[in-house]
């Protein structure tokens, strides 16, 4: 038996209580878990607004921890399939439908390993998998972000969002972004950003025009009515990278500026296998140590799932597990 925070019910919190771990089939590997780390869509299925969900599971898609006494860390993308374009039919993200990392211990596949990075401790590996697998995808594989290039990266305190403004400054792109809060601002900046501006703020879009005239590439996770200010932010031939939908659906996209402006609207969603392992290899190189807000014992799990619909958080909130 081991311990595990368990999405028992619709619209209630997790229970922390002991389970059975499944057997590992063919292929698959038991890892004690050292960490895990909590990532948006914990919060969308705990609230019950997420496809698919199913009783009882074990949420959490980020997780580091030990495979043969060898420190390990998991690609939460499983059976991405062949195509580089698009997962295929059997795609899952680790911690719904299949039980995920907020345990003692998760059974994976075997070739969803790979070594941990040497320069992060167990709290910033556990930070990086899903939210860097997003974001290295969504700059790289989908935008093909140039060094020089200028990017604005939206609601920067989310955890993909951070890690894609580390990921880019280390490109060497000039990085813009946006937050709810000022003081996110600034801490951007002091990581690498040249500025930003305050969302809730009127005029923000013309506000970054004036400081940052206009953007090669925008990687975005709120869409909402404040989608049709990015495109006008654009440069011609820019191209936009979508992966949320934090702030609801597009209602006022002006088509006109889309194909005079010859922009592209790439879609992004997690990432393959060959992703993953280019991302490490990037983080690795560039020695990119992801941003731990917060970290709670797997036992108070709740307090950090409020946490993080409180929104407060600048970077991603970790659990320690052993
Ligand atoms: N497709 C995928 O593969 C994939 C992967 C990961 C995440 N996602 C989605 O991407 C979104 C972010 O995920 P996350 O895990 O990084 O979340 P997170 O760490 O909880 O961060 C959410 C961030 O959204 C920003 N935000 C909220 N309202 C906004 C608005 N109106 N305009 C701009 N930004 C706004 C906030 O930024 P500030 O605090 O700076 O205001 C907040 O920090 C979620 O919708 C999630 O479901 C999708």
């Amino acid at each position: 038996m081991i311990h595990a925070a368990v999405l028992n019910q619709p619209n209630q919190m997790l229970d922390y209580q002991q389970v059975a771990l499944k057997k590992p089939n063919i292929g698959e590997v038991e890892v004690a878990l050292k960490c895990a780390a909590l990532n948006h869509r914990d919060l969308w299925i705990v609230l019950g607004q997420y496809a698919g969900i199913k009783y009882p599971t074990i949420l959490g898609s980020d997780g580091v921890g030990e495979y043969e006494g060898q420190p390990v860390l998991i690609n939460p993308s499983v059976e991405w399939g062949s195509d580089q374009r698009s997962q295929g039919p059997n795609y899952r993200i680790l911690g719904l439908p299949d039980d995920g990392t907020f345990a003692e211990a998760v059974v994976v596949p075997k070739m969803n390993l790979v070594p941990k990075p040497e320069h992060l401790t167990w709290e910033q590996a556990a930070a990086l998998p899903l939210a860097g697998l997003t974001a290295y995808r969504v700059l790289f594989s989908r935008c093909q972000l140039q060094r020089g290039e200028r990017v604005l990266i939206t609601g920067i305190g989310g955890g993909v969002a951070l890690l894609a403004l580390q990921m880019a400054t280390a490109a060497g792109a000039e990085v813009w972004v946006t937050s709810g809060s000022d003081s996110k601002i600034e801490r951007a900046v002091a990581l690498g950003a040249k500025g930003g501006a305050n969302y809730r703020q009127a005029g923000w879009d013309k506000t970054l025009r004036a400081d940052a005239e206009g953007f090669d590439v925008v990687i975005d996770s709120a869409a909402g009515d404040d989608f049709g200010k990015l495109v006008g932010l654009c440069n011609a031939g820019a191209r936009i990278g979508i992966f949320g939908g934090t702030a609801g659906k597009i209602n006022n996209l002006s088509p006109q500026i889309v194909f005079w402006k010859q922009i592209s609207i790439l879609g992004s969603t997690m990432g393959s296998n060959a992703d993953f392992e280019a991302m490490i290899r990037f983080v690795t190189q560039h020695e990119i140590v992801p941003i731990v807000d917060a970290v709670f014992d797997l036992a108070d799990i709740n307090q950090a799932l409020q946490k993080m619909q409180a929104g407060d958080q600048m970077g991603k909130i970790v659990v320690r597990i052993c």
